[in-house]
């Protein structure tokens, strides 16, 4: 196992550890792909969330918020391509005639030689005792690294078949890995079909009038058919924007990397409408916007590249990615779409109701091209995490564990410490938790050493920690302790909410 798996490893425990991210229904053995987000974690998704919106809709003057329902007529999706061209692969095995995804039955046979990896692990730990090096076993052992080959090797032929739409290689590999029926042990497996990724659910009160809907797999439809709706009633011309963040769902066929790839997620999308013949323009306009919006995050430059799509989907005359260095490597996290005006097109076409702007400039209606923008939630916020997690050797000797997150992303922005409990301390530190709380989400701890107290506040991310001691109450001053350098200086209590504005606050950092 690479270092880098290790410290995904790390980064997974600690969100559940520290009250970012658990497993959903975890009592019942969990669900695959779905998570929930927990105290911390909810907090530190809000304020992306705050962040996405206050530099897309509230610092642009020509974009508008939106927030459309999760279900949709169905004609939606049938007009959107969703319903012919969503889809995921199922083969039936002729014999027990049962059917499987076929990317699951893959998924099945490595993680059966997960398990011999782990074994042998186990075996060899017993054997070695606290001499054993784990990685150098993973690195050098024969079987071991044969069997890491046979994983690779079926990721990389998996991927490859899914990336090249090829179903015919794909039921090749099933039967080159000797995948038997989990329930007849057969090998008798039919050809591979499509699937569709959308989740359908019914509506209506009785099974003789219910009808087939879904729950959307993106939220940019919910945009498009508003478009008139919005334009006409906020007065916007073009060009203008609508932005909307909210859950999409899609019924995954790879969903093996914690939250990277989700069956129920969250996205940011931004829908901005040109006039056709302008929207290369507007096109590289956004990419420059949208990666200069990531970089001022400073999590470091390096881990942002673009990645343009060799082959665009058929309504795109242009797509790229921003892919960040997450700790399995460089993977999608924003994608930047040309659309034309083929949404638009299709819409007007399946409900026969006009969806043109009327561009008093030219005298002219015309339906619009438009240039997307779509992050996923959930992505964004792995990208903080796995980015901001550190351990660090300190110069007593002692380690912590510590989540460089950007300040005004923490979910606290402050916790407040008496010193010790007694003495009066909790008392001013309580008036003063009691002051700021109404301004920010503020931690109040009084239990164990300072030292611990600062290290579970490190864990979580807090920018700074106040401490009052027995002097505060003789001169009216605490002391502020910041996360990264543990550096501490000594503030007047009537100070102290304009350092943490300073330091902390969003407005700050949009301006
Ligand atoms: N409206 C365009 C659209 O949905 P997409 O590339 O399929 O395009 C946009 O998705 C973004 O949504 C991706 O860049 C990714 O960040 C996020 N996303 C897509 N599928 C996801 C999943 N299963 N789990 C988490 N995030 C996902």
């Amino acid at each position: 196992m690479s270092t880098n798996q290790d410290s995904f490893k790390k980064i997974i425990s600690h969100a559940k550890e520290y009250g970012f991210i658990f497993q959903s229904s975890e009592i019942y053995d969990g669900l695959s792909a779905v998570y929930d987000y927990a105290h911390n974690g909810v907090e530190l998704k809000n304020n992306i969330k705050k962040y996405w919106w206050a530099s897309m809709v509230q610092m642009n003057d020509n974009i508008v918020g939106l927030d459309s329902s999760i279900l949709m007529h169905p004609t939606t999706w049938k007009a959107s391509g969703h319903v012919d061209a969503f889809n995921d692969p199922l083969i039936d095995n002729k014999d027990s005639k049962l059917r499987y995804r076929a990317d699951v039955l893959i998924e099945d046979y490595i993680t059966k030689i997960e398990t011999k990896i782990n074994k042998e692990i186990t075996r060899a730990k017993k054997r070695f005792g606290d001499s054993f090096d784990e990685n150098q076993f993973r690195d050098t052992n024969p079987r071991v690294l044969e069997n890491q080959k046979k994983i690779d090797n079926a990721i990389s032929v998996m991927k490859k078949c899914f990336d090249d739409d090829d179903l015919v290689s794909l039921k090749q590999l099933i039967e080159d890995l000797e995948i038997v029926d989990p329930v007849s042990g057969s090998k008798n497996w039919t050809d591979i079909k499509q699937f569709n990724l959308m989740f359908s659910t019914s509506i209506g009160a009785s099974s003789e009038s219910a009808s087939e809907i879904y729950l959307r797999p993106e939220t940019a439809q919910g945009i498009f058919v508003n478009f008139l709706n919005v334009q006409k009633s906020s007065r916007k011309k073009i060009p203008f924007g609508i932005a909307q963040i909210g859950k999409a769902f899609r019924n995954e066929i790879i969903a093996r990397q914690f939250i990277f790839r989700m069956r129920e997620f969250e996205q940011m999308e931004m829908q901005f409408f040109v006039k056709p013949g302008t929207q290369s323009d507007w096109y590289e306009q956004w990419k420059q916007n949208r990666i200069k919006w990531h970089k001022a995050l400073k999590l470091g430059d390096d881990n942002y590249r673009f990645h343009d799509h060799d082959k665009l989907a058929h309504y795109a005359d242009a797509a790229c990615d921003i892919e960040f260095n997450f700790p399995f490597g460089f993977k999608e996290l924003e994608g930047i779409h040309s659309r034309t005006d083929f949404d638009l097109s299709q819409h007007e076409q399946y409900s026969g109701k006009k969806l043109r702007y009327f561009d008093p400039e030219i005298n002219e209606s015309y339906i619009p091209y438009v240039v997307e923008t779509s992050i996923g939630l959930d992505r964004m916020f792995l990208a903080v995490l796995s980015s901001s997690f550190c351990e660090e050797k300190l110069e007593d000797n002692n380690s912590r564990t510590v989540l460089k997150i950007p300040d005004f992303l923490a979910p606290y922005k402050l916790a407040v410490l008496p010193l010790v409990k007694k003495d009066g301390l909790s008392e001013l530190a309580t008036k003063i938790f009691d002051n700021l709380k109404v301004h920010y989400n503020v931690a109040y701890d009084e239990k164990d050493a300072v030292g611990r107290r600062y290290r579970r506040q490190d864990a979580i991310g807090t920018p700074i920690c106040l401490t009052v001691d027995h002097d505060s109450a003789k001169n009216d001053t605490v002391t502020l302790r910041f996360r990264d350098s543990m550096e501490q200086i000594r503030v007047p209590i009537s100070e102290i909410k304009n350092e943490i504005d300073k330091r902390t606050s969003l407005h700050n950092w949009l301006s």
